[in-house]
This record gives C-alpha cells, sequence and structure tokens, in this order.
C-alpha cells in the first residue's frame, strides 16, 4: 500500500480524500472495489479523468495502472476524455429504440448541433450513446448526472435541456 506522501495528486483529489481512501483500502480485504468510487471522486472534481487519475487511482490502492484502467474502460459512466458539462447518455438499446429512442436521439442532436460523441461549443453537453440505463419501463431515456429521465420526447427533452442550461447559468 502507498505511503500519502508518495502519491502526486495533481489537484485530482483534495488530501483529506486521499487520506480517507487509504485508511479505507487498508481496511478491506479486496481494495480493486474501490476503483469506480475513487475515478468517480475524480471525476466530480475534475470533470473526467485523465491518465494521471487512473495512475492516482492505481498508487492509493497498490494497483497497477493496468488494473484500474481496465474498470475505468469498461464503465461508460467513467469519462476518459473531457466532455461537457452535462454529459447526457442517449439509452442505445432495445426497449428504447422500440418507443422512440432513435427519433429522440436525432432530435437532440439536431437541438445541440452536434454529433453522438461530440460537445456542445458551449462546453454544455456531450451526447454519448449508451447501453440500457435500465428504465426500459420508461422508454426511452436519456441519463444526466446519474439520473435517468425516462418517457422523453422532442418536447419533454428539450424541457430537460433549458433546465440544465438554467442550472449552469444560476
Ligand atoms: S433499453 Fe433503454 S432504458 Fe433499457
Amino acid at each position: 500500500m502507498a505511503h500519502e506522501e508518495n502519491i502526486e495528486q495533481a489537484g485530482l483529489l483534495e488530501e483529506e480524500q486521499i487520506a480517507e481512501f487509504i485508511h479505507h483500502a487498508g481496511q478491506i480485504e479486496h481494495p480493486r472495489e474501490m476503483i469506480i468510487d475513487i475515478l468517480r471522486a475524480i471525476q466530480k472534481n475534475h470533470g473526467w479523468v485523465p491518465d494521471e487519475g487512473v495512475e492516482l487511482t492505481a498508487t492509493i490502492l497498490g494497483l497497477t495502472a493496468l488494473e484500474v484502467e481496465e474498470i475505468a474502460t469498461f464503465y461508460d459512466k467513467i469519462y476518459r476524455k473531457p466532455v461537457g458539462r452535462y454529459p447526457i447518455h442517449i439509452c442505445d438499446s432495445i426497449c428504447c429504440w422500440s418507443r422512440g429512442g432513435e427519433e429522440l436521439a436525432a432530435h437532440l442532436q439536431e437541438k445541440l448541433g452536434v454529433a453522438l460523441g461530440q460537445t456542445t461549443a458551449d462546453g454544455l453537453f456531450t451526447l454519448l450513446p449508451s447501453c440500457c440505463l435500465g428504465g426500459c419501463g420508461r422508454a426511452p431515456g436519456v441519463m444526466v448526472d446519474q439520473r435517468f429521465y425516462g418517457n422523453q420526447n422532442a418536447e419533454e427533452i428539450e424541457k430537460l435541456i433549458e433546465k440544465l442550461r438554467q442550472e449552469a447559468a444560476a
């Protein structure tokens, strides 16, 4: 296990967060369980997880960077490239397809002027296709900030975009 003083945090985590993660990792049998927690904390502070964040996580947990990277790239809610303030995950699975998901994705791309995978010029929104978001009963849906918004259509999604724009401007 790494010592705190050896960790180059590069502003990705607060010192107290690092100390807390190290303490917690020392108390559990499989520190790998904490990979996502640490990556999420880095993402919350920094907006996305740069290579230094993967290395920092590995150092905290006494793992290799590759072990962390395997998890980081498996979960599509961990961003390994810069994203907008609000990454919008558009469900790209069958229940949503069958209930207008493709039209919803097309509408969002037209409304925001970006293709899937791109970020709006104002840095607010990134559109990301995702596998089933777990809200099939309310398909079609999108996820923003860990929250699922179901029963979406052109009108509802425009309201959501407007609400997020206002939140960003507040
Ligand atoms: S298929 Fe879209 S939420 Fe499950």
